[in-house]
């Protein structure tokens, strides 16, 4: 059998075993931009890259990453090669859930800048053909909004409380909660306020934190002010919106009880990963929780797909909603809704190769069925990284974190082989890839954080049950060297989360040019993709593999992931990709190739 490999694409492979070929056209080191920009529907197969600007890159020292610090950095995203990037809030906020409790939604928080970095950061990344995406959050304000401040000033019934959802609480004298929801944080879901006489008053709803009262989007008032909102992006120049929380905009009348699965993760309230023996297509409706994708939302997105039409370009809108079955999910991006929904299903499987391929199977189909692209997600800043996840040896819910006393913590090695051999997986599948910043470095979730330095609401509402979100937030490495290895800039000794000690070795500048760094591997991946043009071609699989290998062809390339202990041997062809450095002419455990096979 031979395996030739082409020493420009950087594949990690062992020259002793493996024979080199040059010249090959196929494998392309441009920048995977050439998608963007031909006009059509460009998001089919971006590669969309999560900035989460409070950990990217700072720029005045503070500790907290900004919008200047992301436009001196994003060179590195046009050499990565990804097609768009998606920020996480930068709006003005009190920071209570890290700027996902918005104050107000048309400026800029100091923290990350001002409006004029906003357009600079636009302007600079369209020159680098890189579309931008920005994080828009309907579901809740910031208890710090005007919106909310008047409601709380007006009286009972007021059109100013008709905003949000006030109920009085139930009990002989209102004490208790008008219903049993739990917010998604932990602990009750309604807060009491005070009346102006100090007496004790109104409750309100808040699926996440205190500080996010949830808008009642029942009220044609609030639907036209996030009109508004749009437009007022759109105007800028953006090319659309990560929509949060998209499947809890609307709730069930009359606010009925409900207690969630007690397995369920935070986000999902329902059954969460994909279990083989479920069948989707069984279980078109399962009844959802009244918090959770109710019908109502639709007409929303109907409204909003309208508004996003009457601009030129491709703007899109991309669904967070945590929503199973994958039948279900596809009703967010049917024609006339968002063009995106982030596939938790996929994120959520296991590093399991039956249940993988499952997944992979009912997430083409079903989008399918509406005309739309699967996307694929391992890792954001709500869930674990998949250098860290994907061998953890115990259950872990979304949204619980990990922490030094959590059970069935991973080996840090498996984690990573795992993780490389997963994003290869991923980049390699037709349709829309997200990566989360410091993905492609081969980050693993920092688990020994001093309790004293985590900010995660769940942490606190909680009371330290669940260690939240914050390890998979820490501010990224971009070269090596304490104290912030090149977050900050030169002099300043602040991160706004402490960065681990042995993180010289992640720094992006430590890996650049090292064939076999994670990096690499993802500049290769994303360089191939876009030359072979995985996103828009057909996956089909290949017979003759065992169970625990995914073996299928995308256009040209043939893609085998070995997550089994046994090695597999390898068909002939060129290697164009492979996980790990390759020893001998078969795919070892924990590991992926791409091979652009000759018949
Ligand atoms: C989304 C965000 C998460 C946030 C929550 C409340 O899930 O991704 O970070 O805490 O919504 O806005």
């Amino acid at each position: 059998m031979t395996i030739a490999n082409t020493p420009e694409s950087g594949a990690p492979a062992s020259d002793a075993v493996l024979e080199s070929t040059t010249g090959d056209p196929a494998v392309s080191t441009e920048p995977a931009a050439t998608l963007v920009g031909t006009g059509g529907e460009w998001w089919r197969s971006a590669v969309i890259y999560q900035i989460y600007p409070r950990s990217f890159s700072d720029s005045d020292g503070d500790g907290i990453g900004d919008l200047p610090g992301i436009t001196r950095r994003l060179p590195a995203l046009g050499e990565l090669g990804i097609d768009a990037i998606w920020l996480s809030p930068f709006m003005t906020s009190p920071q209570h859930d890290a700027g996902y409790d918005v104050a107000d939604y048309c400026d800029v928080d100091p923290l990350f800048g001002t409006l004029g970095d906003f357009d600079d950061l636009l302007a600079a990344a369209h020159g680098l053909g890189i579309k931008v995406i920005v994080d828009l959050v309907p579901n809740h304000t910031s208890w710090d909004h005007r919106w909310f401040r008047e409601a709380l000033a007006a009286a009972p019934g007021s059109p100013e409380r008709a905003r949000y959802l006030f109920r009085d609480g139930t009990g002989p004298n209102g004490d208790l909660p008008p219903n049993n929801w739990q917010s998604v944080f932990g602990g009750p879901a309604w807060e009491r306020t005070t009346n102006p006489d100090g007496t004790p008053g109104q409750w309100y709803l808040h699926l996440f934190d205190r500080s996010q009262p949830d808008l009642d989007w029942e009220n044609p008032w609030v639907r036209a002010q996030f009109e508004d909102i749009l437009r007022f992006w759109l105007d800028r120049g953006v090319d659309g919106f990560r929509v949060d929380v998209a499947h809890g905009m609307v709730k069930a009348h009359g606010l009925p009880d409900y207690t969630p699965p007690a397995d369920a993760g935070s986000m999902g309230g329902g059954v969460v990963g994909l279990e083989p023996e479920i069948d989707a297509n069984a279980a078109l409706d399962p009844p959802s929780p009244p918090y959770w994708a109710q019908e109502g939302v639709h007409e929303i997105f109907r409204a909003w797909h309208s508004v996003l039409s009457e601009y030129e370009g491709d703007r899109v809108l991309c669904a967070e909603a945590w929503v199973e079955p994958l039948t279900k999910l596809a009703l967010w991006v049917r024609p006339d809704e968002m063009q995106q929904a982030f596939n938790f299903t996929y994120l959520s499987a296991g590093w399991d190769a039956a249940e993988l391929r499952l997944v992979i199977d009912r997430s083409i189909a079903a989008f399918a069925t509406v005309g739309a692209p699967s996307t694929w997600v391992l890792s954001n800043h709500d869930v674990v990284r998949h250098a860290s996840r994907l061998a953890l040896t115990a259950e872990n819910p979304q949204g619980h974190g990990i922490g030094p006393d959590s059970p069935g913590l991973p080996d840090p090695v498996v984690g990573l082989r795992r993780a490389r051999a997963a994003s290869s997986l991923m980049l390699a599948l037709p349709g829309s890839a997200y990566v989360y910043q410091g993905e492609e470095l081969g980050l693993p979730e920092v688990i020994d954080l001093p309790d004293e330095a985590r900010q995660d609401p769940t942490w606190f509402r909680t009371d330290h049950e669940r260690y939240g979100r914050d390890g998979c937030r820490v501010p990224i490495p971009w070269e090596p060297g304490e104290p912030t290895y090149g977050f900050g800039p030169d002099g300043s000794t602040a991160s706004w989360l402490p960065q681990p000690r042995d993180w010289d070795g992640y720094a992006r500048a430590s890996q650049e040019g090292d064939p076999e760094s994670t990096l690499s591997l993802y500049k290769l991946a994303l360089a191939l993709r876009s030359s072979h043009a995985l996103g828009t071609r057909e996956l089909a699989w290949l017979p003759g593999y065992g169970d625990d290998v995914l073996a299928f062809t995308n256009g040209d390339v043939t893609v085998i992931a070995n997550l089994g202990a046994a090695p597999v041997e390898l068909p002939v062809g060129d290697l164009l990709l492979s996980s790990e450095p390759l020893t001998e002419a078969a795919l070892p455990t924990d590991t992926t190739v791409w091979i652009r096979t000759t018949l």
